[in-house]
């Protein structure tokens, strides 16, 4: 299908680890991007993990120095929402909750060219509900990659009630320019990768809590035994504990069944500020 909007610029809101890394990948794909935080201080941050994940294509001769220049020469920083305005589509990757998330996209509603498609790069929190606080929910739909951006190759595609088949082929089209693998599902708490992925940390959790084993020996026999490439500790450290907390009480409240109620363990390492390797400390001190 032919779509009528050619997407020539990409918005990316928020610059953690989730919205630097799109960044990247879009500016690496020849896209102009327009990379958006509140602060000065979190763009900069962004934009060193940028430099230091491409420096290591650089580094492995995957890369030319010049090339390398010319991706981050195409990320324009911006601080005004307003800016936004020259972008076809935006990717918004704000703190994972639903009331930030849809101010962000009352905001963008506002704002944008009318035919731009939002895009939200939520790991959990309803498209549908997002769409809503727009006039636009047609042009609404869940970009969601994996941590770390640039090498994980799945982006999860999650139609909202109201998307019209024009934004999710166009959405498709622009994954796979990307260099991404778009995969299709529908809007339920956790769409399919956290609805699989978070019981398991939480069950690797309430092992951990009943002493049934020690964190190494977790993370060991799900690493070796199943072939993961991280254990389901270690993973949570990288997640941030805090997200799978906000992920877990998405489907607990979501789904309203018992079987996804939140480890307290979890709970009190949240409590604690221990959110993970972004701390220096989760289930294990970094
Ligand atoms: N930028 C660019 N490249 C990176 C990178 C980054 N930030 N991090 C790692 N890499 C590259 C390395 O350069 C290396 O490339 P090469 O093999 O071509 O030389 C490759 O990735 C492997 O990296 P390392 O050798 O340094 O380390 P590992 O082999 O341990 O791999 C990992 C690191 C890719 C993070 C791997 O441990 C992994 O796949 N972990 C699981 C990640 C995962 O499950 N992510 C999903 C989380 S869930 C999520 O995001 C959804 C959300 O909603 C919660």
């Amino acid at each position: 299908m032919e779509n009528k909007l050619s997407i020539k610029t990409i918005g990316v809101v928020g610059a953690g680890a989730m919205g630097s890394g799109i960044a990247q990948v879009a500016a690496r794909a020849g896209y102009d991007v327009i990379l958006r935080d509140v602060k000065d201080e979190f763009l900069q941050r962004g934009m060193a993990a940028v430099d230091k994940s491409l420096q290591r294509d650089v580094d492995k001769e995957r890369l030319k120095d010049e090339e390398k220049r010319a991706i981050m020469g195409r990320i324009r920083n911006v601080i005004e929402m307003a800016a936004l305005v020259e972008a076809d589509l935006v990717v918004e990757a704000v703190t994972e909750d639903v009331n930030v998330k849809s101010e962000v996209f009352r905001q963008l509603d506002e704002l944008t060219k009318p035919e731009a498609i939002l895009a939200s790069n939520t790991s959990s929190i309803s498209i549908t509900k997002l769409g809503a606080a727009t006039k636009r929910p047609g042009q609404v739909i869940g970009m969601h990659f994996m941590n770390p951006v640039p090498v994980m190759k799945l982006v999860e595609i999650i139609r909202g009630i109201a998307t019209s088949n024009e934004t999710y082929q166009a959405v498709h089209d622009l994954t796979l320019k990307l260099e991404k693998t778009p995969l299709e599902c529908n809007d339920m708490p956790g769409f399919v990768s956290n609805r699989v992925l978070m019981p398991m940390i939480n069950e690797a959790i309430f092992v951990l809590y009943e002493g049934i084993a020690t964190r190494e020996s977790i993370d060991g026999i799900m690493k070796l035994g199943m072939n993961h490439p991280m254990g389901p500790l270690t993973l949570a450290d990288f997640i941030g504990l805090d997200v799978c907390l906000a992920i877990l009480n998405v489907l607990h409240d979501g789904l309203g069944d018992p079987k996804y109620r939140p480890c307290p363990l979890l709970k009190r390492y949240v409590d604690a500020g221990w959110l993970g390797r972004k701390t220096g400390r989760g289930f294990y001190e970094y």
